[in-house]
């Protein structure tokens, strides 16, 4: 049994936990160099200090009662309405603030499902219809709240195949949804295109702006061709879009909008039968610190049109140079036609593997996301990244003619996101169950985070010791089971099964 950790009897001096905390920081990634391609958007020291100021200014302060925080209540109004204009709506356009982009995603399922009970209550189980390509927070709001997520295939651009969208929709479907952009190849979906199907068949449509929201409109402004993806489209009937993300805010911070009150309300929770008294909640928490809304509120207002619309021309001119010398690299290829700031690159040479390629780039430091279907790797530009191009891409050349010359070099780590950064393709194929049995382990009793600088040390690389430590007992565990190997074997079929059908545009 593990022996638990205990509060202190006394407490310890603060500026010795500061250290600590400081040195604990040491085996993680290295954003300030900008060798993370995705997580972190930092603009300046200076602007991060005007962050952390304002977060500490209502640090205190719950958002639970905006009654008692009228300020935060108001704070939030600003936000909302600013994010509103920037997106091309008029003054009928509502929303509320959310933790991230995740939340302001299952609010808007939520709020359709809640709406479709009244206004489709034949419907038993709902089904929400959108592209292979949405983030898996809408899988994630489909899982929790019941609904179906019916997935459209992609053409060879990334963007979704629009009529084989409109063949998805049927008597259950309660909304549909797309992004601008996508997050894998960073490209727009035919929004107008499929906003028209939407005010046809007289279904809402959900725009997922997470990370575009704060760049698009003003690369568009820029005089870069952007399809139409807002407000400005009739038929889009809300927009999430994330202000801790390229909107410079603390993290914490993203909003949910829709087209009028009317969609907004079936948003909000209410139970009038606790002991404790009525309980109002506009979206999923409940406690929520005044610090994200402050510190939101206080990019905008600082950097103001002229402050993003510097920020996304440098941001440009860094995603461009990435494109060319991508480019320039026989081996590689970008994937689609980035729109913005999101770009992706996979092997064009069967000599080189690109997670292998990817492992590599991870061993002299830098940080990616990696793709599947098909394999690649994924980069989240920002200007911050303008001062480690040469290195980055002298590191790439070098790393790309090794693994050439290495052809016995394959397999590499699977395509993850989000939480387990990485795991070994063998797991990964394995599906959700090996997927699910790794999760289970990191929360385990016995498993202790606090042995991973230990690992660290002794092999270099956190996530691959790991495994090597835990990784055997998932495949043990597989092996022995004889019928959860059927299991996988089975789902993994069925998967490719819905796929191949999905891929073929047949229903
Ligand atoms: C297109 C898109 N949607 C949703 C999300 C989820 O946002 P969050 O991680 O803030 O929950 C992301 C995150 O990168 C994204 O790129």
């Amino acid at each position: 049994m593990r022996k638990l950790m205990n509060i202190p009897e006394e407490g310890v001096d603060a500026q010795v936990l500061l250290e600590e905390m400081q040195a604990k920081k040491k085996d993680d990634a290295d954003w300030r160099q900008g060798k993370v391609w995705s997580l972190v958007y930092h603009l300046s020291d200076e602007h991060t200090d005007l962050l952390k100021k304002a977060y500490a200014s209502f640090f205190a302060e719950n958002f639970l009662n905006p009654m008692a925080f009228v300020s935060l209540k108001q704070m939030e109004t600003e936000i909302v309405e600013m994010c509103a204009d920037m997106l091309h709506g008029d003054g009928n356009v509502v929303g509320t603030m959310t933790s991230g982009g995740t939340e302001s995603i299952m609010m808007a399922m939520y709020a359709y499902r809640q709406r479709a009970r009244t206004h489709k209550p034949w419907v038993r189980r709902p089904e929400v219809v959108g592209p292979a390509s949405l983030h898996p927070a809408f899988r994630k709001a489909a899982d929790y709240f019941n609904i179906k997520l019916v997935e459209a295939p992609l053409k060879d651009d990334f963007t979704v195949d629009v009529r084989a969208m409109k063949r998805k929709i049927g008597r259950n479907t309660i909304a549909l949804a797309a992004s601008a952009p996508q997050y894998p190849q960073g490209v727009v979906d035919p929004i107008e295109e499929i906003a028209a199907i939407a005010r046809q068949k007289k279904l809402p449509f959900h725009v997922d702006c997470c990370i575009g929201g704060f760049m698009l409109p003003w690369v568009e402004k820029l005089g870069f061709s952007i399809p139409k993806f807002d407000f400005r489209v009739d038929g889009v009937t809300s927009i999430s879009a994330d202000v801790h993300k390229y909107g410079y805010s603390a993290k914490g911070a993203s909003v949910v909008l829709y087209k009028n009150i009317d969609y907004l309300k079936y948003q909000f929770y209410v139970s009038t039968v606790w002991l404790g008294g009525i309980y109002v909640s506009p979206a999923m928490q409940g406690t929520k610190s005044g610090g994200s809304i402050a510190a939101a509120w206080a990019a905008m207002k600082h950097l103001g049109k002229n402050g993003y619309m510097a920020m996304a021309k440098e941001t440009m001119e860094v995603t461009r140079q990435v494109i060319e010398r991508i480019g320039a690299i026989p081996e590689l290829e970008i994937m689609g036609k980035p729109h913005m700031s999101l770009v992706s690159y996979r092997s064009c040479d069967p000599d080189v593997d690109i997670f292998v390629v990817a492992d590599q780039m991870e061993e002299r430091g830098w940080h990616h996301d990696r793709l599947q279907h098909p394999n690649g790797i994924h980069v989240t530009v920002t200007a911050h990244h303008a001062g480690i191009l040469d290195q980055y891409f002298s590191d790439l050349i070098e790393v790309v003619a090794y693994v050439k010359s290495h052809p016995e070099l394959v397999g590499g780590n699977a395509a993850m996101y989000g939480m387990l950064a990485k795991i070994p393709q063998a797991l990964g194929k394995m599906g959700q169950l090996g997927v699910r049995k790794v999760i289970e382990k990191m929360y385990h009793p016995d498993f202790d985070a606090r042995d991973m600088n230990k690992i660290t040390e002794s092999s270099g690389d956190p996530v691959m010791a790991l495994f090597e430590k835990y990784g055997n007992d998932v495949l043990d565990w597989m092996n022995k089971l004889d019928a959860t190997k059927v299991l996988i074997v089975d789902s993994a079929k069925e998967q490719i099964k819905q796929r191949s059908r999905g891929l073929l545009g047949r229903k």
